[in-house]
């Protein structure tokens, strides 16, 4: 390879600030570069792999040619700094701060309650950005598309859609707003009593500051000049082993390309950037001619339009989108599938920085462009010095044939996509676990052209994605059918000849083998229907249209911008209108989320002499280690250790919990060293270089089946029984048995699992900085690992973006992980996981396998219920008992059975351990109930709503485990849910639906909910706070919780200037810390609220009832004067707060108690309407009545509602964890796991909190952090409701079991037809699959 000369130096702006680099590396990343380089740590690392959007920045080119500046969206984790050169880059710092002036997309964020942990912030406060520099007062469409690209865990998206919404010429917030006439303004007049004064605005929109474009920072006129240099120059980056050249003209690429052809031409980096990061490629040498004028340019000919390679799939979106506009339909029928699937092609980031060159060249199996073009007989213009060359983008072309691919000397300077004619169909078909921003599961390309007035094919092309390791081509089966009419019997055959050729083995890589083929003939069974539309319309005498009934088919679901309302109880306008209670408050750290300067714990500066920790794990489930050897790893550059279970002084294995592998490995993921390093990416090189042999030990278990073929528990069995189970059976009408699976859930946190420990130089002192729900545990685990006292451990903790449970126990285990590497090496440890080895090796919320038996009566009231509930708790003991506990206590929901007997086991596998999760074991459970309260409906002839409504409580009551309460606010949820939602009428609508729809159904559900917070452990729900009053008033506030987005901090303050009666501006909350309250419980169970505002209360009553002298003295005083005299009276300001906790319990011998301090119910209703051809489900509305008691703060608590929901409506529909047959974890980023983005939230959300009273709670509120998980259910049951409605017309009426999640795979495989039963079916016995259920 010929040498290259040294470097240039690299020059960009961020933030209107110049950087000059003069080592720029080619191998790292901007967000690097933000992060550690030039410390702006407001952009988050979440993924690294642009997929989640976290890293969100807006990068700004001027244009030369046309004088514009161009302003689009990148993820910077994928943005090579050197392609930067002349870019301007602003980050959220450069958007706006609180230290200078906040920016009205900052605001309105934080101001509309669109943070809760704000890691995600940053990203959507950067995608909103973006898209107003370039439209300042954007439609509501534009703001969905803007965020669909960017993930939130936490919020359920509504509130950050309205918060870009108000940018919108006309504010839609309401939908029907624009009317002049809200629907919420009603509501608010008609309840007149003032207990029940119903409020809806979270917000006053008349606070925000107008948008002023004209205020933006220009762009830099020094890159004006640098761009209009009519002397440019190639320029050469070289790094530590990479080298960086950028050609400056097309001949100079040519040349490059002619002196270096193994080089990589580098664009967007989407393809090779994540090539690089997950699958270690390593590319000495890059050509990059990003921005190069010759890649830039749309032709436009008498016969269609070429496009220049380097247009980005975004500016190939507005190119077709305008020659649409203008050229006649028929000839724009490619364009027009194109742009269908541009639209949901990854988020807006990657469409921006993607290019079509690297699109195309790339040939990703899963691309969604390349069979459409292939389809449409797109071909490509190359270039080299030898010349031009046309090749067809063709079969030979996508399934990489040698002698139809470039040379290593070319280059694609464009593509040439022709118009499509009169007699030519093209179309573009996919579908994906999500919408937007998921790659296909199946797409296809497809294209017919018939003799000119005929309906005889003249040709016909089909090009499918994802079947295989490349874009396939069907042509067999279309050559075949050329000359045949486009009827039935030709689309029959052309099913079977498909099928035939394009072969999906059983035990292919990405699993879903029969739904793919089944994919495979409904696509194309689409387009057939599509064709013979389009030949109606054309000639509607000669070709009859396609039945009324199936219209619906042709259609994928649109894209809406969801719309919602809430409503909530006013305040007593006789409250003082300095109390904050009750009120709307926006989180406390809202502002900072927005502006990036909320600081996490890996947004530390670097501390002196700190490593990095990577981590090893074990690449099997059950094996004895024979061999450890890690000193290539050692002898790396930049490593210092390597850290094993030998370097443990204190116990490797506490509360059963294993820190490092020794000897034996017991599941996949599991730690077996760590490598500490200078910077992380050496730890990381090294880790790789660690080599480790096993020798497989049986058994080997993986699932719940054969945990229970194996007699491997963890527990022993927990029961409840009331009433005479065997007896009742006896006397029932009929008995059903079944069973329902219910897989886990990955929390996806978007901070991942952080650790910081610092060694101090005294006592054996260690100070920690962990995202975590829980510090006392981390400093236990900690502690007990270094064989220290635990006074000796200080664990810190500010905030972390997002817990849901995955940081409970975990952070201690990874905590006492990292604390041995800082023992050992007696150096700093930054230890932040990765997110693929985080999804890996945290594990999450446990699979379920619930089996029942019902007795019940024709009526539909059930009698007897046994159920037995089993969970996959993985290699060790964790939460599980506690979850088992929970399962077996909660499950009974809002029903009551008097015969009832309900029993629970954790299993023992050798998967990741698994761990607490929001409604820990309730949401899975509670499917079972569910399931079979459906199952009873459907065999009894009665819709399930009206079963429900048999069988639940209805008035004062006892529990099965003789817990007494009053489910008045479960009836008055499930009847306002029914009655407010106009369910009866909107399912009758759905029937007519269903009716005129065959391949389209639409489904309704309405769940009930009876929940619990707290724990049956008395001693856990205590709390302590120390609240400090300084001299100038102010007030510290600190408490035993964890601030995880819930908004805690901000309920804690609002208790606090209740108590003292002083502005919540007076009030300071600065984090959690072992130091200032030793011992506290964990954060979870819905009772953070409520146990430490306990405390914090109780501490403030303390400290007023000292200053009660010096008020009653001077009762006009300022605050200010009561402390100085009280003061000077020698009064404490300081003081602890302590709450005792709820008195719960649980005598699991005589199986009663009372576990748990109250109830929160509620009942969410969701209508959904299912594609029966492809699986995809479409939410349309959503309706949810939560029993809030008295809130706090409703902003916060509707919050929590929402999204829980969304969290929850996730888990039982799209999120799916696969896992091989061996244990391995496949789905381990979100390219592979696919929480909701904001086109899966329902197109319209009503929430409404339901005033009740619950005097056993602080102001009598109630914990609302888990319970809004269940209610998601609702579209899991309307899923079901509406693929039964397909199953009965095709005349199945029996039963069907119902398993959580309810993917597309299931609905489509679910909906049984002519085309599920054409596929071909494997014999399960000849064949490993490639993942397995381990529910
Ligand atoms: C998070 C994420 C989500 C995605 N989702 C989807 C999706 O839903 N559907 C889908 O279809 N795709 C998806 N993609 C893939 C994406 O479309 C491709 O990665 C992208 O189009 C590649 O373009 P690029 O400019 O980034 O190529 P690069 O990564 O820069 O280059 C890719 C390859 O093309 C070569 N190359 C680039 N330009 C030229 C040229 N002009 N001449 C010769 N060779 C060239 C390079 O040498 C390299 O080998 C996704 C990617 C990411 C990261
Ligand atoms: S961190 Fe860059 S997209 Fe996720
Ligand atoms: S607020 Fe969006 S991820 Fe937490």
């Amino acid at each position: 390879m010929a040498s290259v000369p040294n470097s240039d130096e690299l020059i960009f702006f961020v933030n209107g600030r110049k950087v000059t680099e003069k080592n720029a590396d080619p191998e790292v990343n901007l967000l690097y570069y933000l992060r550690k380089v030039l410390c702006l740590t407001g952009t988050k690392y979440s993924c690294g792999g642009g997929g989640c959007g976290a890293c969100t920045v807006m990068v700004s080119r001027y244009n030369p040619k046309t004088k514009k500046i161009h302003h689009y969206p990148v993820t910077a984790c994928l943005v090579p700094i050197c392609s930067l050169y002349g870019a301007a880059v602003t980050t959220v710092e450069g958007v706006g701060s609180i230290n200078t002036r906040i920016h009205p997309v900052q605001e309105r964020l934080a101001k509309c309650h669109g943070t809760q942990c704000g890691f995600c912030s940053p990203g959507m406060v950067m995608s909103i950005y973006t898209l107003l520099r370039n439209h300042p007062e954007p439609t509501p469409e534009q703001i969905t598309k803007a965020l669909g690209g960017n993930l939130c865990r936490c919020t359920g998206y509504r509130t950050i859609v309205e918060s870009g919404k108000t940018f919108c010429r006309e504010s839609t917030v309401c939908g029907m707003k624009s009317s002049g006439k809200c629907c919420m303004d009603q509501e608010e007049r008609s309840f007149v009593n003032r207990q029940e004064k119903i409020c809806t605005k979270l917000y006053n929109e008349d606070e925000f500051q107008p948008l002023d474009p004209s205020q933006e920072p220009i762009f830099p006129p020094e890159l004006i000049r640098m761009a209009e240099d009519p002397n440019k120059r190639r320029l050469t980056f070289q790094g530590e082993r990479t080298t960086w050249i950028a050609p400056v003209t097309l001949n100079d690429l040519l040349e490059l390309k002619a002196n270096f052809p193994e080089a990589t031409l580098i664009m967007g980096n989407t393809t090779v950037g994540p090539s690089i990061k997950f699958r270690d490629e390593f590319h000495p040498v890059f050509i990059s001619p990003l921005g190069l004028p010759e890649l830039y340019f749309v032709d436009c000919t008498d016969d269609g339009v070429t496009i220049g390679a380097g247009y980005s799939l975004a500016q190939l979106n507005d190119a077709l989108h305008l020659i649409v506009l203008e050229q006649p339909k028929e000839k724009t029928k490619t364009y027009s599938a194109l742009l269908k699937h541009l639209r949901t092609l990854a988020g807006a980031q990657i469409r921006n920085m993607a290019t079509l060159g690297g699109h195309v060249v790339s040939r990703p199996n899963f691309s969604d462009l390349n069979p459409i073009l292939a389809a449409g007989n797109a071909t490509i213009n190359l270039l080299s010095k030898e010349g031009k060359r046309q090749i067809p983008l063709n079969s030979h072309f996508l399934e990489r044939s040698p002698e139809a691919s470039l040379k290593s000397e070319e280059i694609v300077l464009s593509v040439y996509i022709p118009y499509s004619t009169q007699w030519h169909f093209v179309s573009g078909l996919r579908l994906a676990q999500r919408q937007e921003n998921a790659f296909a599961i199946v797409n296809a390309g497809m294209s017919v052209k018939f003799e000119d007035g005929t309906d005889t094919i003249k040709n016909l092309q089909m090009f499918y994605g994802s079947v295989d390791s490349t874009v396939v081509s069907a042509s067999q089966t279309c050559q075949q059918l050329i000359g045949r009419q486009w009827d039935d019997q030709m689309l029959s055959d052309a099913c079977r000849l498909v099928l035939d050729e394009i072969d999906i083995p059983p035990a292919a890589g990405g699993g879903m083998v029969e739904y793919r083929r089944t994919l495979i003939i409904s696509l194309l069974f689409k387009f057939y229907l599509k064709v013979r539309r389009g030949l109606n319309k054309m000639d509607p005498q000669k070709f009859p249209d396609i039945p009324e009934k199936f219209m619906s088919a042709l259609e994928d679901f649109p894209i809406k911008t969801p719309q919602g309302t809430q409503m909530f109880q006013c305040v007593d306008p006789y409250q003082p209108p300095q109390d904050p209670i009750g009120h709307p408050v926006m989180h406390q750290s809202a502002i900072k989320h927005a502006t990036g300067e909320a600081v996490f714990s890996d947004d530390t500066p670097p501390i002196a002499r700190e490593l990095f920790l990577a981590v090893v794990t074990s690449t099997k489930a059950h094996a004895k280690i024979i061999s450890f050897d890690a000193s290539e790893a050692l002898a790396l550059p930049g490593v210092v250790d390597v850290i094993t279970a030998e370097d443990v002084p204190g116990s490797n294995n506490h509360r059963g919990e294993i820190l490092y592998a020794q000897n034996e490995v017991i599941c996949v993921g599991q730690i077996i060293c760590t490598v500490a390093a200078d910077i992380y990416a050496h730890a990381r090189e090294a880790a790789k270089k660690v080599k480790i042999t096993y020798e497989d030990i049986e058994p080997r278990i993986i699932t719940i089946e054969q945990a229970l073929e194996h007699n491997s528990f963890f527990t022993t069995e927990k029961k409840i029984e009331q009433g005479n189970v065997e007896q009742a059976f006896k006397y029932v009408d009929q008995i059903i048995e079944g069973e329902a699976h219910v897989e886990g859930q990955e929390h996806f946190y978007m901070e991942t699992q952080t650790i910081l420990a610092i060694p101090k130089e005294e006592d054996k002192e260690m100070v920690l900085y962990v995202g975590t729900q829980f510090p006392s545990h981390v400093q236990e685990f900690v502690a007990a690992t270094l064989n220290i006292p635990r006074s000796r451990i200080a664990c810190h903790m500010k905030r972390t973006g997002g817990g849901f449970g995955g940081k409970v126990t975990k952070p201690a285990v990874l905590g006492a992980v990292g604390a041995v590497a800082a023992n050992k090496t007696g150096r700093p440890i930054r230890f932040i996981l990765e997110r693929g080895d985080d999804m890996l090796i945290t594990g999450g919320r446990h699979p379920l396998l619930g089996k029942y038996k019902i007795g019940f009566m024709n009526n539909g009231v059930i009698k007897a219920a046994d159920v037995e509930y089993y969970i996959n708790s993985g290699c060790t003991p964790d939460e599980s008992e506690s979850v088992i506990d929970f399962v077996v206590l909660k499950s009974e929901n809002a029903y009551h059975i008097p015969n009832f007997r309900c029993r629970g086991r954790a299993c023992k596998t050798n998967l990741p351990s698994n761990t607490a999760f929001r409604g820990f074991g309730f949401p899975q459970a509670t499917v079972v109930v569910e399931a079979y309260i459906t199952a009873v409906a459907s065999q009894c002839n009665l819709p399930p709503e009206e079963v429900k409504e048999i069988n639940m409580y209805k008035r004062i009551s006892k529990t099965a485990y003789k817990q007494t309460f009053n489910p008045e606010p479960l009836r008055k949820c499930w009847k306002q849910c029914l009655e407010k939602s106009s369910f009866y009428p909107r399912k009758l609508a759905a029937e007519e639906f269903n009716k005129k729809n065959y391949w389209k159904k639409r489904g309704l559900a309405v769940v009930p909910m009876k929940f619990t917070i707290g724990f049956p452990v008395a001693y856990y729900n205590q709390a302590a706070a120390l609240v400090h009053i300084y001299l100038d008033g102010s007030v510290l506030v600190t408490h035993g919780g964890c601030e995880m987005g819930q908004g805690l901090h901000t309920k804690m303050i609002q208790v606090a200037s209740r108590e003292l009666n002083i502005p919540q501006s007076y009030i300071h909350l600065s984090e959690t810390s072992t130091v200032t309250v030793p011992n506290a419980s964990f954060t979870a169970a819905s009772m953070g609220a409520d146990i430490n505002g306990k405390a914090v209360q109780n501490a403030c009553q303390i400290l007023m009832a000292r200053l009660q002298p010096v008020i009653r003295k001077n009762p006009k005083g300022k605050w200010e004067d009561w402390i100085a005299k009280a003061f000077e009276q020698s009064i404490s300001l300081s003081t602890t707060g302590y709450f005792k906790g709820y008195l719960t319990n649980m005598d699991w011998e005589k199986e009663k108690g009372e576990p748990y301090p109250y109830f929160v119910y509620g009942a969410s209703c969701s209508e959904v309407e299912v594609d029966c051809l492809t699986g995809a489900h479409k939410l349309l509305r959503t309706d949810i009545y939560m029993d809030a008691a008295f809130s706090i703060n409703p902003a916060l608590d509707i919050g929590q509602v929402q999204g829980a929901f969304i969290q929850g409506m996730g888990f039982y529909t799209i999120e799916e964890l696969k896992y091989s047959p061996e244990g391995v974890l496949y789905s381990r980023s979100p390219d592979d796991y696919k929480i909701p983005t904001v086109t899966e939230i329902p197109e319209e959300i009503r929430v409404t909190l339901v005033h009740s009273r619950n005097p056993i709670a602080i102001y009598s509120s109630k914990g609302l952090g888990e319970s809004g998980m269940f209610l998601g259910s609702s579209v899991l049951f309307a899923i079901y409701d509406a693929v039964t409605a397909a199953r009965k017309e095709r005349g199945l009426t029996k039963t069907f079991s119902l398993n959580s999640p309810a993917t597309p795979e299931w609905i489509r495989m679910t909906c049984v037809d002519q085309f599920t039963d054409m596929i071909p079916r494997d014999d399960p016995s000849t064949f490993t699959p490639w993942s397995i259920r381990v529910s």
